[in-house]
């Protein structure tokens, strides 16, 4: 184990720092002088003729519009490092919820040192906000939110160092996270959750779910509870999020492989091993970073080495009906699920757009065989139809490529479990970290957040590139330009003919990130849109709103980057280019997640794992919160 401070981590950090695949070496700073010292050549060359159009950032066909003045209606923020949330001169912030506030009347009071009791923790708001979308259901507002992972030394008892000494413990950490549905109302002193809500509900590591798509019902999804393999308990990490155009919310399962662990020595078959070892699961016999396995044998792999494959996937959820139980999409496929973005072709058809979080990984697209109809049977839109993934050339051309059992060489029920070895299996082009993707609601594009890869280019001591944990190598590609890459970009495209279901597309960088205070030239100075004013790193959250602004947030490293800040949420013009910093977060946290009002005058963003104890100060845990924002003027912010 580290003794890195857990508060100062993300999921995506901590699973990074315990599953490293491939493992680090001193190389990684040697390749960084040698870059450092070559300049622009370093990681520039490997983007050839594609370099000048990337820099500008810009696909052809931007309009008069980026002639035009600035689009934003605030001064940019200057970057913070203090403990607190910022917005511009002319906007107000304030609490809507925080993690252990009570979703029902019968909750149990939140304890400033000790948070909550095991006994009621399932009738809180969970721990580390992440991914949220409001839904407007009969006129209430429905604000639907995941609860990534927990920090046991936040969330359990003090004294214990984060360590669960009992099932009971456990069950707390288990029902801190999942998913919060809320309704949420606008009183004469803000925002507030209407507690006892008929819609309100927690959905947690022990919620019935149902499996469903190619993969339900495969012996690979069988266990010792569960005969059918159709019919599993609980949604695991859920990171960013996506909503459907018939009124569902999507969770997405990332770092799903952190909450499995061993209490024997492991004798698997080579499918076993193999998935394992590609989703990072561990077959250590430890404690792991949530020690579920030493008193939950669902997640102990010696007895239920099946349970695995039963998360890392995209799961349905209607707010409308309580009663309703959530559905595993297993068509969507089977990775560490960043979020998923919805968009309808021009004939009806559903396209979701998904990235898979790790170094090396890939973009996904699903497309539905039957088009959508209102009001109708919407069952089958996300079981019937074709996954793809993403292959970019350097010309700046792409194609989705449809993993079909003959492209892949593996069977339907296959290519939904073990969704990354398919994609392997037709040389599907390696991503820096693919986050969140976002559709424009305002031109035929989308956009996706590449958020960093420190192996990038670098080398094995032996001399051999740096693979992804599938062994596909992560030499620097065009739309994955620089070595031991840091700052992280955004990389956009455009379907062709206007279509997202369209199998080609033309791609660009909107923007890397970098540092032009640091490097005065080359690649890690960032695109031309980038300046001493926007500094950020590592995009990671987005949201494009119904003006077309892109909402940028960041998941960075605060220390290391001169001049950055605290993590932030900044604003991005996406016909200008022009990037403008909007909020800071409190040092430590994450800004993750973000959804509107249906009045669109209050915007909702996430505060994730603050380091300090944000929002009630000194002699308080610190405590993941949801904020609202508003313009003094009560006018709307998009
Ligand atoms: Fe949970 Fe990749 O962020
Ligand atoms: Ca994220
Ligand atoms: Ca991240």
């Amino acid at each position: 184990m580290t003794d890195v401070d857990p508060r100062q981590l993300s999921a995506d950090d901590w699973d990074e720092l315990h599953f490293p695949r491939p493992t680090e070496h001193e190389f990684d700073r040697v390749v960084e002088r040698a870059i450092s010292r070559r300049g622009f050549l370093g990681g520039a060359l490997a983007f050839g003729s594609g370099a000048a159009a990337m820099s500008m950032g810009l696909l052809k066909g931007t309009t008069a519009l980026a002639q035009q003045t600035s689009r934003f209606a605030f001064e940019q923020l200057a970057p913070q490092t203090d403990g607190t949330v910022h917005v511009p001169e002319g906007y107000n912030w304030d609490v809507l919820v925080r993690w252990g506030d009570p979703l029902f009347s019968d909750a149990p009071a939140f304890d400033p040192q000790q948070g909550v009791p095991t006994e009621g923790s399932d009738r809180v708001f969970g721990e580390n906000t992440d991914g949220m979308e409001l839904f407007n259901v009969g006129g209430r507002e429905l604000l639907v939110v995941n609860s990534e992972y927990v920090n046991p030394k936040i969330n359990l008892p003090a004294g214990q160092e984060g360590e669960p000494q009992s099932a009971g413990d456990v069950l707390r950490l288990q029902n801190f996270q999942g998913v919060s549905v809320m309704e949420v109302a606008e009183g004469p002193d803000g925002w507030a959750v209407v507690v006892d809500s008929p819609y309100n509900r927690r959905i947690h590591h022990n919620s019935p779910m149902v499996l469903e798509g190619p993969a339900a019902g495969h012996d690979l999804l069988k266990t010792a509870a569960d005969a059918t393999g159709a019919a599993s308990l609980g949604t695991f990490n859920n990171c960013g999020s996506g909503r459907t155009p018939w009124g569902t919310y999507l969770t997405c399962e990332e770092n799903f492989n952190g909450y499995f662990g061993t209490t024997a020595e492991l004798s698997l078959d080579d499918t076993l091993a193999a998935g394992f070892k590609r989703y990072g699961v561990s077959t250590k016999v430890d404690p792991g970073r949530y020690n579920y396995h030493g008193f939950d044998p669902r997640f102990d792999l010696s007895k239920n080495p099946n349970e695995p494959h039963r998360a890392g996937y995209i799961v349905e959820i209607d707010p409308a009906n309580p009663e309703s139980t959530p559905v595993k999409r297993t068509a969507l496929g089977r990775f560490k699920h960043e979020n998923a973005a919805s968009t309808l072709t021009p004939d009806g058809r559903v396209v979701v757009y998904m990235g898979d979080d790790e170094r090396g990984e890939f973009m996904y697209k699903w497309l539905s065989r039957d088009i959508y109809v209102p009001g109708g049977d919407t069952s089958t839109l996300l079981s019937d139809g074709q996954l793809f993934v993403a292959k970019f050339n350097d010309d700046m051309t792409g194609e989705w490529v449809a993993l079909t059992p003959e492209a892949t060489g593996m069977d339907a029920a296959n290519i939904a479990i073990f969704t990354r070895m398919a994609a392997s299996a037709v040389d599907a082009t390696t991503m820096d970290r693919p986050e969140w993707i976002a559709v424009n609601p305002t031109a035929v594009e989308a956009y996706c957040c590449l958020t960093n890869n420190s192996r990038r280019g670098a080398t094995n001591d032996d001399g051999s590139v740096r693979t992804n944990a599938g062994g596909d190598p992560m030499t620097v590609n065009a739309p994955n330009p620089r070595e031991i890459n840091r700052y992280g970009q955004i990389v956009r495209w455009r379907p062709h003919n206007n279509d997202h279901g369209s199998s080609t597309f033309d791609w660009d960088l909107y923007v890397m990130a970098g540092n032009p205070t640091v490097h005065t030239d080359g690649p890690y100075a960032g695109t031309a849109n980038i300046n001493a004013g926007n500094l950020f790193n590592s995009p990671d959250g987005m949201q494009i709103d119904t003006t077309g602004l892109i909402w940028i947030q960041t998941d960075g490293n605060e220390g290391e980057f001169a001049g950055m800040g605290n993590n932030q949420m900044l604003a991005g013009d996406p016909v200008s280019g022009e990037i403008r910093r909007f909020l800071t977060g409190p040092n430590g946290s994450e800004v993750t997640g973000l959804t509107w009002s249906s009045d669109r005058r209050t915007m909702f963003v996430g505060i994730q794992h603050p380091g300090k104890p944000f929002p009630d100060g000194d002699g308080n845990l610190q405590r993941s919160s949801i904020v609202v924002i508003k313009r003094d003027d009560n006018a709307m912010i998009g």
